[in-house]
């Protein structure tokens, strides 16, 4: 092989190598990416912003989360609750007061158990599903001033498989809510 054939190779290896590496590097300059990119759309000349694409939220109702709920996850999450309640039937207060029966029953109502006094002022009430799901979210956002020092159970199937745990804790356990067809 000649010579400047040798060196007309290597030059055209240089070459690409320069490319690649503005590719490579060119990307990184022009493309921030600790930033998702956002794409803006053109409206009549003017710049919109588009916002940031959510996740498709899925709204699965209670009714269909309760229907499709783990009781045996239910009681593994219940081990949150247990330091303060306990489930067991005629059982006694402990930092909270007794579960068994909770569902279908009064707000406030475990006769052995002094409630704190926004507890008390929901006196009226019912523990169903539903108030069971928002409070069990996040206790002192819907019962402000609660003395249940607890934090919520944020994942909705976790809280749905609890609340089905928990209905379990009943000598007739409440039937649970249809499915709307
Ligand atoms: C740190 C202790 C603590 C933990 C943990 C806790 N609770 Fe409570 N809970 C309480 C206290 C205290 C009350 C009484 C609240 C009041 O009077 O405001 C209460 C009240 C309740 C009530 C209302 C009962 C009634 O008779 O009206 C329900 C239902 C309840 N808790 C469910 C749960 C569940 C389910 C869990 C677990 C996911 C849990 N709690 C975790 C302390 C706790």
């Amino acid at each position: 092989m000649k010579v400047s054939t040798v060196n007309d190779l290597i030059a055209a290896c240089l070459l690409w190598a320069v490319f690649l590496f503005l590719i490579v590097y060119g990307s990184d300059l022009v493309y921030d990416h600790q930033q998702p990119a956002k794409i803006v759309y053109s409206i009549n000349g003017e710049e919109a912003p588009v916002t940031e694409k959510a996740e498709p939220k899925q709204q699965i109702s209670l009714a269909e989360r309760l229907q499709q709920a783990d009781i045996e996850n239910g009681r593994k999450v219940f081990g949150q609750c247990g330091l303060c309640h306990t489930p067991a039937k005629n059982g006694p207060a402990r930092v909270g007061p007794p579960l068994y029966g909770i569902v279908g029953r009064p707000f406030a109502s475990a006769s052995e158990y002094t409630y704190s006094r926004a507890m008390r002022a929901e006196n009226g009430k019912t523990w169903d599903f539903a108030t069971l799901d928002t409070y069990l979210a996040s206790p002192r956002k819907y019962i402000p001033g609660t003395a249940m020092a607890f934090n919520g159970v944020k994942d909705e199937k976790d809280r749905a498989d609890l609340i089905l745990y928990l209905r379990s804790l009943s000598d007739e356990p409440v039937e649970l809510p249809h499915l709307n067809p």
